[in-house]
């Protein structure tokens, strides 16, 4: 079970070869004060919530029962990396579950030491634990070789439409 503060239980993440002095866990939902949302901002703009919104948020995905599995990489009390896992449960394949992997962001002062490939590797165990059988992800150029070092192939072409 994972407790309230927990956004799910920590035991579905494996272990992780993090650097020195960094862990990887779920979101917490007092996490608001640890530059939750700095680091968000590497990715894309996130506006500027404040921390009931946050934590209204959170316990909108927390009540979204095994659907939203957040993960945090966190040093010296901060917020450094992030990564979300999507469950979708599906009608075809047996009424099988496909994994989004969303929201992927390391802080710009700690890119290049393996926390984008833990946070993967620790979405991917979350995956596999909670009965994933694929993930899929959409993303830039830019980032396909980072994801075809985390083990993912292009396997299409991304659509969109903004409302
Ligand atoms: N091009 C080529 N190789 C790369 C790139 C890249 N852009 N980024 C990482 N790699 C390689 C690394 O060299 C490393 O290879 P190695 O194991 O042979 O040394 C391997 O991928 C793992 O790199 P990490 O150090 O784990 O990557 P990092 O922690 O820097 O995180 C990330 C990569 C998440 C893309 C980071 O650069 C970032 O936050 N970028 C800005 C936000 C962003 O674009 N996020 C992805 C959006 S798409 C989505 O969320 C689904």
């Amino acid at each position: 079970m994972a407790d309230s503060q927990s956004l799910f239980p920590l035991s579905l993440i494996s272990t992780a070869a993090l650097p020195d002095g960094f862990s990887i866990r779920p979101l917490a939902r007092d996490d608001y004060h640890k530059g939750f949302y700095e680091c968000l901002r590497v990715l894309t703009w996130v506006a500027d919530p404040t921390e009931v919104e946050f934590q209204a948020r959170f316990d909108e995905m927390a009540a979204a029962k095994d659907t939203y599995f957040f993960a945090v990489v966190e040093f010296r009390g901060r917020i450094v990396g992030t990564g979300c896992l999507v469950v979708e449960r599906k009608f075809i394949h047996n009424h099988g579950k496909c994994g989004h992997i969303e929201e992927i962001a390391v802080a710009k002062e700690h890119q290049g030491k393996g926390l984008g490939l833990n946070i993967m590797r620790a979405l991917e165990s979350v995956a596999v634990s909670v009965g994933c059988y694929k993930s899929i992800l959409n993303c830039g150029p830019r980032n396909e070789p980072f994801y075809e070092k985390c083990g993912f192939h292009n396997s299409g072409i991304e659509m969109s439409v903004y409302f």
